[in-house]
């Protein structure tokens, strides 16, 4: 017995030692941490349990029937995060620089198939070379399993991807598929086909930074939905988002304590400028309505023309999702659209309740939105909001213009409860463009047609630059003041809680793609 154990410990120690103190030093050097460090930063202390260490690769071409390192580049098991369970699989560069062959594959897909059959969060940590060349098309299918199982997993469980060094070639589906993904800065890139590539096929000339580096993801191609500074904040911020989301589809968010106290928001009232062209911060609208500090932003420098993200009202888990008006006047184009629709998606499916708070002006109008597609891209939202059966409250503080104003969650779309400020302007557009369309002949004719148009654009401005005419009609459930707005929302989402709606039975919608 003592020699048998003396072999299993030393089985261990191999394991845990991945490919050498040597490529362990070469890790570190690049400013990254091994497999094992990452997760230990990113569980709850001592919770992890390995599943499959001892695994090896089967291949012998190439002479790698000669080299063999147990667990074969990639650490799998389950752990804790603030004591609930997730699994993890956290691939080890050290190990053939992390590159996914068959054995290595079926480690992601076994624990992946544990996190369905548990109904628990998958946090994949990326860090690969890419398919395991010396293993050919069992590698590509070892891909092909994995994002196979992503699909199915896919608003079942969370899935959640940090990529924390290379994911090039086909390696980036499986993050693409996940729920969100996580950049480091400067440390990881993202690609389908690298910079010799590009050079080789459209000789642009690009650095692995610039063509798929956290920045270029987090800001130009709303890849990452996230960007950090280092691994142990972008570990530290999985944990933060999975503080906000359920286990899985059949369960709710976690409930954290709130003691009701002074509701009202003072400052709320001063927030909308005199001048409805005048911008303002939508966040400090968001601020101050949710749980202090509990906004928690995703997709922060993407699309900034709307902003979205998890927050707490009352203790409870909400998504939200504001126009901006500091950014190109809160207007919807392609990238707002699909970066919105996205979250509403993922809220809608995993039972996170949404609050819209609502300032828009319409969609952006020219060529470039109409040949790319603002049309398809736009409906995305549209059809998001539609078709989302959890709680859904909005405020509409100031412009809720077009068709705009039936996109943002209104109430002919299945809001449960629609609020709007003094402050709103619920009408087809901005009463300067609808007097000029609907009064062009009398002002056209008019002695002074500068006085005119401004006499109309009044006149539009008292009838429809309201909450009123909406509220007449019930489209607008209530016009509270901007400071009742947290004490409304806290009080609607504890009523809201219980909510039951079911869509039609279908095999599956066909979102506009
Ligand atoms: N298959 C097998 N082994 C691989 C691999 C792969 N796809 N990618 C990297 N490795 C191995 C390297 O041979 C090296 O082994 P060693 O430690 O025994 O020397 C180790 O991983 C580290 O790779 P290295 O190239 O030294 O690291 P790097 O940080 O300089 O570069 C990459 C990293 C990913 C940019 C580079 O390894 C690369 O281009 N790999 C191939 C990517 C690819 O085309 N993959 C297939 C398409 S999906």
């Amino acid at each position: 017995m003592e020699n048998r154990l003396a072999e299993l410990k030393e089985m261990n120690k191999q394991a845990e030692q991945g490919g050498g103190s040597k490529r362990i030093a070469a890790q570190h050097t690049k400013g990254k941490l091994t497999a094992r460090e990452r997760i230990d930063l990113l569980l709850d202390k001592g919770t992890f349990h390995e599943v499959g260490k001892f695994v090896r690769h089967r291949e012998t071409a190439f002479g790698l029937d000669q080299e063999h390192y147990l667990g074969d580049g990639v650490v799998t098991g389950f752990g804790k995060v603030e004591g609930r369970l997730v699994y993890v699989f956290s691939q080890d560069f050290t190990v053939f620089g992390g590159s996914l062959s068959e054995a290595h594959a079926e480690k992601i897909c076994k624990i992946m198939d544990m996190a369905m059959k548990n109904g628990a969060p998958v946090i994949g940590l990326n860090d690969s070379g890419g398919a395991r060349i010396q293993e050919g098309v069992k590698s590509l299918g070892g891909y092909a399993d994995i994002f196979y199982k992503n699909t199915l997993a896919s608003g079942v469980v969370p899935q959640i991807s940090a990529i924390m060094g290379p994911c090039a070639g086909g390696a980036v589906y499986s993050p693409a598929i996940t729920d969100f993904i996580m950049m480091v800065e400067h440390t990881s890139y993202m690609f389908v086909t690298g910079p010799n590539v590009v050079k080789t096929v459209t000789h642009e000339v690009v650095t692995a930074e610039e063509l798929g580096g956290a920045s270029t993801h987090g800001t130009k191609s709303g890849v990452t939905h996230f960007s950090a500074p280092n691994e142990a904040a972008a570990l530290q911020n999985i944990r933060k988002l999975l503080s906000y989301i359920p286990q899985n589809c059949e369960e709710d968010a976690p409930v954290y304590p709130y003691e009701p106290k002074d509701e009202t928001r003072k400052a709320l009232n001063e927030i909308i400028p005199e001048n409805p062209n005048q911008p303002y911060d939508m966040r400090e609208v968001i601020e101050a309505t949710v749980d202090e500090d509990s906004f928690f932003e995703v997709h922060k420098d993407y699309a900034e023309n709307i902003v979205v993200g998890f927050a707490r009202i009352g203790g409870r888990s909400i998504g939200v999702v504001g126009n901006q008006p500091a950014v190109l006047a809160g207007v919807l184009d392609i990238k707002a659209s699909k970066k919105a629709a996205r979250f509403v998606r993922f809220c809608d499916a995993f039972n996170v309740p949404l609050l819209v708070l609502e300032d828009v002006p319409g969609f952006l109008p020219g060529t470039d939105q109409e040949w790319n597609g603002i049309i398809t891209e736009g409906a995305k939202l549209l059809y998001a909001f539609c078709e989302a059966t959890v709680p859904r409250v909005t405020v509409i503080t100031r412009k809720a213009y077009g068709g705009a104003y039936d996109v943002m969650n209104s109430k002919h779309i299945g809001a449960d409860l629609n609020f709007a400020w003094p402050s709103a302007e619920i009408a087809v557009m901005g009463a300067k463009g609808a007097a000029e369309i609907i009064f062009r002949k009398q002002i056209a004719e008019a002695e002074d047609p500068e006085a005119k148009l401004q006499e109309k654009v009044e006149d539009y401005e008292k009838t429809f630059a309201n909450p009123y005419r909406a509220a007449y009609r019930g489209f607008i459930d209530e016009v509270i003041t901007p400071d009742q707005t947290r004490e409304r929302l806290i009080t609607a989402f504890e009523m809201l809680e219980n909510k039951v709606d079911k869509l039609p039975k279908k095999k599956h919608g066909n979102l506009p793609l």
